[in-house]
């Protein structure tokens, strides 16, 4: 089975970090997120797929090229301007050979079986079949109702607290049958979840849900971003290797002085420095090439490369992207901060702010 990825949303919601960085590069315990997705999908026997971009398409060409690293073939096609997620399916469909294929959400993570779900696809003739995950709050989702059979009878996109009859939502995960491309039209705007299911329903076609109860997160938020990369570094998904949830792993060439406290599960890069009497409090991800200077304090917390966490910093429950300096003994608690982003000296930043890219504040 082939599949293809949509990777050209705006990733409104995930800003500041997604201003210059899309969502799919976003990394994910130092590496990029799609990575994980591309490996999952290979272990399925996905192993060509296509990309479907738009905004800040070239840094996800350049990343991952045609492939060849992860033994995949990967190709991409580059919306003019978005096309929405089925104008994007059917804008990269164009060669897929009367196939059943794959379709993702590309800012989904999951350990779903797909070898599973294409056997289900298949037993019940489905012309489109659609993951279905367990959520606390389906209220910011798309809820699906279905037959004792699983077939599908309902889409609610987003239902008031009253509507909810269910906590199955749409995963972001389908499988599709190829002549489902001649009811999306070519170079419009266009929605999978509002428009093509909805008019599938009613013209009687064959939808079912494939429901799954592993490891499902959407990236969409900082406070998600934050969750998928503590979930992994906890051992909280099991098959992504992470056993032991105090580990300390520390990268290539990094330093750390023998008075500072690093308390797991901690990642540390490659060429870091961590100074005296540092503290680093898990879960917390560092990037490579960062300095954490003497006596600051990080604790659960997300920080990208080439970070300058100053002396006597406190840095807690926070997102800090590429290149960011936090001058000595600033305050920051739950802030999330874009690329390049200077902290000036003994600044308390107001719990919670976030900060566009290369501002200056203090
Ligand atoms: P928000 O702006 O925060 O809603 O993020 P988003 O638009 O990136 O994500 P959304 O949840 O709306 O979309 C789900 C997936 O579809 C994401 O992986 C997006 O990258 C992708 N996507 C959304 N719209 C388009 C589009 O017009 N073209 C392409 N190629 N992909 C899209």
């Amino acid at each position: 089975m082939k599949g293809i990825i949509l990777v050209g949303g705006m990733g409104t919601r995930l800003r500041p970090l997604t201003w210059d960085t899309p969502k799919s590069l976003v990394p994910v315990l130092n590496k990029p997120f799609l990575e994980y997705v591309l490996r999952h999908l290979k272990k399925h026997g996905v192993d060509e797929v296509i990309l479907a971009l738009s905004n800040l398409a070239s840094p996800i060409q350049e990343c991952f090229g045609d492939g060849h690293d992860l033994e995949m073939k990967i190709s991409y096609v580059v919306e003019k301007s978005a096309l929405g997620t089925g104008g994007a399916i059917k804008n990269a469909a164009g060669d897929l050979s009367g196939d059943s294929f794959l379709v993702l959400n590309g800012d989904i993570f999951s350990d779903f079986d797909y070898t599973d779900m294409l056997k289900f696809h298949r037993q019940h003739r489905s012309s489109a079949t659609i993951a279905l995950t367990p959520v606390d709050d389906p209220t910011l989702y798309g809820l699906i109702e279905t037959t004792d059979s699983l077939r599908v009878t309902r889409f609610l996109e987003k239902p008031k607290a009253q509507e909810v009859t269910t906590n199955l939502i749409n995963a972001g995960a389908y499988i599709l049958e190829p002549d489902l491309l001649d009811i999306i039209p070519s170079e419009t705007e266009y929605s999978v979840e509002r428009q093509l299911f909805p008019s599938m329903l009613k013209a009687g076609s064959s939808v079912y849900a494939f429901p799954s109860s592993g490891y499902w997160i959407d990236i969409g938020s900082p406070e998600k971003y934050s969750r998928l990369n503590f979930d992994l570094l906890c051992g909280n998904v099991a098959s992504y290797g992470f056993q032991n949830n105090c580990d300390i792993i520390v990268g290539y060439n990094s330093q750390i002085h023998p008075t500072a406290r690093l308390e797991g599960p901690v990642l540390l890069g490659e060429n870091c420095v961590v100074g005296s009497n540092v503290t680093i409090k898990g879960p917390t991800v560092i990037g490579s090439r960062c300095r954490i200077e003497e006596e600051a304090f990080v604790s659960t917390s997300v920080i990208w490369q080439g970070v300058t966490v100053g002396r006597g910093c406190r840095f807690v429950s926070g997102i800090a992207a590429d290149d960011c300096a936090l001058q000595q003994g600033c305050e920051i608690e739950q802030a999330v901060l874009g690329n390049n982003v200077t902290i000036l000296k003994n600044y308390k930043l107001a719990s919670g702010t976030k900060v566009e890219p290369r501002q200056t504040i203090g």
